[in-house]
């Protein structure tokens, strides 16, 4: 038969089912009485918070680098002297550093050359900015090799721009691509150009997007004219040498011809709004609508090709390089063997003092209150880990060799995965969950004051400033969760507090910046640290754990009119822990291990990445990549392709709702 091109209903049935079996919680009982976690909320302490990030923040520290290896001495260091059982788990990973960059703008009309600098600039009243000790700006894993061709102008180098491009008549075949920041993952930029022809990438800031035309940015928050983002242009997750297993030493690894399949076949650089400048107005052609219009003055953008050319040279070396995760455990009291896992990412760009180490120090200074409740007497139900990964701005990489390295444990193990990447870039909080967590978060969020507004928490604020949905999803790429969730299918949260941060990625993300603009005072990020360490606490040391699936709110409310928690109890503590069990491998049902089509590393069905933004996440991404293919070929075939897919999200569905009824069929 063949399929009426409308699964689109068929999708919102199966995700209005998912929904309907998303939500149980097992009622009142369990509310938060534990004096445990009142002195953990009121033990916070902003003076530890930046403490901690200013030695941490004292040097840029990339992946890889001996100022990297010192933080992760340093995070070890401090987890015992507050007398946790701490240790580093090592792996050898291929990472790549900048040997030679160069960008040449020719102009026909004159002959002239101008030789793009290519630096970021110090910036008075900032002492960071004038480190030597930088990386010079590249794009990791970005192609060695050179592009001279005219340039062209892609706007954000969507596959949505490119369509706009021919329908002009415009193509980018044999050009070097000039795009900007924003709107998607920078490997994606670089994908969709070279899928396109183009045979070279720069991407560059606009000041539209990130502000700071003029101003220095200790005066303002905006980027610096002269500020690059970083970042990595792999698409992959993990280490590409040791896809889908661990990177330990002397284990196997793909040729080098092969990994470098999984990377980037053209080269790229990030550039300053300040080098674009010189570009953009060397560009000549047509004008697009105001949508492609940025923020450099030079009158009306336009998009080329040329006359304007570049010169685009890149050489960086591949290195097989020890990276280091620093862990600390609390074992649990009674159920040692189930374990709640804290993780945040140490390695930076640069600095990192918002992204990642706001994170870190708010870590540290949850395990400092830990120490305290620990010193109290207490000890946690189930075990906690507190997890400091390295590489994760190469593509999630220490995250990701961990989980691979210890999937089979993790399965059965894990509760959950909290995560927080970036803790503080100003004010408003943020969060994403998998569904089961939206209640847990939530009444956390209750238990915490707006750090900017002590009549109220944090909810009410959260609730007043959020656009709905208040709670995201995790199916994009963009930190340490996506291992835990998409591969094994563990329940996750991230969240921070995020207000605009047009310096990510740049040297200008330092102390300075955090303590001018993004946590002056540093009570945002102990507001983090409470939110955070209390979600922990009440999921390592609730009896129940407090998940809501709410279509087993009528088995479980039967259950409850019975006096369930007392009989559970009563009749035998390994029904207890059956509950939990069913809670906690819920979601691992939805994990399939076959995983979604064409990127088999992603088994988790129900969230995943878009295909054309690994920052983008998706519900059922599998039917939308096959939804996709069957509108671009519109074949039998591809349709029945469609239906197969969602037969597949329907069963991982039915599996779910087994493994939380407990019983064979
Ligand atoms: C579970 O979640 C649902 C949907 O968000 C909500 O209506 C319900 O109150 C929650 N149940 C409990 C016991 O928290
Ligand atoms: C540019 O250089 C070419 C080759 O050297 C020369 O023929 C041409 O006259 C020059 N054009 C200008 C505008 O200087
Ligand atoms: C930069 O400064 C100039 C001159 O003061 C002004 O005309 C321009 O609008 C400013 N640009 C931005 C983006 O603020
Ligand atoms: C392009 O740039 C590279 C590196 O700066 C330089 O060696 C090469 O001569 C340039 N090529 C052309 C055609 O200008
Ligand atoms: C602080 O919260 C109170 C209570 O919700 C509200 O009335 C007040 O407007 C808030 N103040 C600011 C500055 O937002
Ligand atoms: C801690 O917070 C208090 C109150 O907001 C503030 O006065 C103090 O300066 C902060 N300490 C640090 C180290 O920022």
């Amino acid at each position: 038969m063949h399929l009426a091109p409308c699964p689109t209903s068929v999708l919102l049935i199966l995700a209005s089912l998912l929904c309907s079996t998303t939500y149980f919680r097992l009622p009142s009982p369990f509310s938060d009485d534990n004096p445990y976690h009142s002195l953990f909320l009121s033990s916070g302490d902003n003076a530890t918070t930046a403490r901690h990030l200013l030695s941490l923040t004292s040097r840029p520290h990339t992946a890889g680098t001996p100022a990297n290896y010192i933080t992760a001495l340093y995070v070890l260091n401090t987890f015992s002297l507050l007398n946790f059982q701490a240790h580093v788990t090592p792996y050898k990973v291929s990472l790549t550093y900048p040997i030679f960059r160069s960008l040449d703008a020719s102009f026909p009309a004159t002959n002239a050359t101008s030789s793009l600098s290519l630096q970021q600039e110090p910036c008075q009243g900032d002492p960071y900015s004038e480190t030597l000790e930088a990386l010079p700006t590249f794009h990791a894993y970005a192609k060695t090799g050179q592009a001279i061709g005219e340039a062209i102008y892609v706007n954000y180098g969507r596959e949505r721009d490119y369509a706009l491009l021919k329908s002009m008549g415009l193509s980018v075949e044999g050009k070097v691509v000039l795009a900007r920041y924003g709107e998607i993952f920078r490997g994606d930029i670089v994908n969709n150009a070279m899928e396109e022809g183009a045979i070279g990438v720069v991407i560059y800031t606009d000041p539209k997007d990130y502000g700071g035309d003029n101003s220095s940015h200790t005066e303002a928050r905006w980027m610096p004219p002269s500020g690059v983002q970083m970042g990595a242009v792999y698409r992959g997750i993990g280490d590409p040498s040791t896809p889908g297993w661990a990177s330990i030493e002397g284990c196997e690894r793909l040729e080098r011809e092969n990994m470098e399949k999984g990377l980037p076949s053209i080269p790229s650089l990030p550039i300053s709004a300040k080098d674009a400048k010189v570009i953009v107005a060397g560009l000549e052609g047509p004008l697009v609508d105001e949508d492609w219009q940025g923020g450099i003055d030079v009158g009306a953008y336009r998009v080329g090709p040329g006359p304007v050319t570049l010169n685009l040279t890149y050489i960086g070396e591949l290195k097989e390089m020890k990276i280091h995760n620093v862990f600390a455990v609390i074992k649990g009291a009674v159920e040692p063997d189930r374990y709640v896992l804290m993780g945040n990412h140490r390695d930076a760009w640069i600095f990192g003092a918002v992204d990642p180490n706001s994170g870190t120090a708010a870590m540290l200074e949850i395990a400092q209150r830990l120490s305290k409740l620990q010193k109290r007497g207490w000890r946690p139900r189930r075990s906690i880990i507190l997890c400091s990964w390295d590489a994760e701005e190469y593509g999630l990489i220490g995250s990701t060799e961990w989980v691979e390295e210890n999937s089979e444990m993790m399965g059965s193990k894990v509760v959950a995965y909290l995560n927080v990447d970036t803790a503080v870039s100003g004010a408003g909080f943020h969060a994403s969950a998998t569904p089961q967590l939206d209640h847990l978060l939530k009444e956390a969020t209750q238990e915490v004051k707006d750090p900017d507004n002590s009549s109220r928490t944090v909810y009410d604020s959260w609730i007043e400033s959020g656009d709905p949905p208040l709670i995201g999803r995790l199916g994009g790429g963009g930190s340490d969760y996506a291992a835990f969730l998409q591969h094994i299918g563990i329940p996750a949260v991230d969240m921070g507090f995020k207000g605009a941060f047009p310096v990510y990625h740049s040297l200008y993300d330092n102390f300075v910046w955090m303590k001018k603009f993004g946590d002056p005072s540093f009570q945002r990020n102990v507001a983090v640290g409470s939110i955070w360490g209390l979600v922990a606490l009440r999921l390592a040391d609730e009896e129940f754990l407090p998940f809501n699936y709410s279509a087993y709110a009528s088995e479980l409310h039967a259950l409850e009119e019975d006096g369930w928690a007392s009989r559970f109890r009563k009749e035998n503590a390994l029904l207890v822990r059956d509950l939990n069990d069913r809670l906690m491998m819920a979601e691992r049902a939805f994990a399939d291990p076959d995983g979604l089509f064409g990127r088999s590393w992603h088994k988790h069905l129900v969230y995943g990445p878009s295909k054309h933004n690994d920052y983008g996440s998706r519900s059922f991404p599998g039917i939308e990549d096959a939804i996709e293919e069957g509108r671009s070929s519109s074949t039998r075939e591809s349709w029945a392709f469609v239906q197969h897919q969602i037969w597949r999200a329907s069963r991982v569905v039915s599996q779910a709702s087994l493994v939380l009824r407990g019983d064979f069929t």
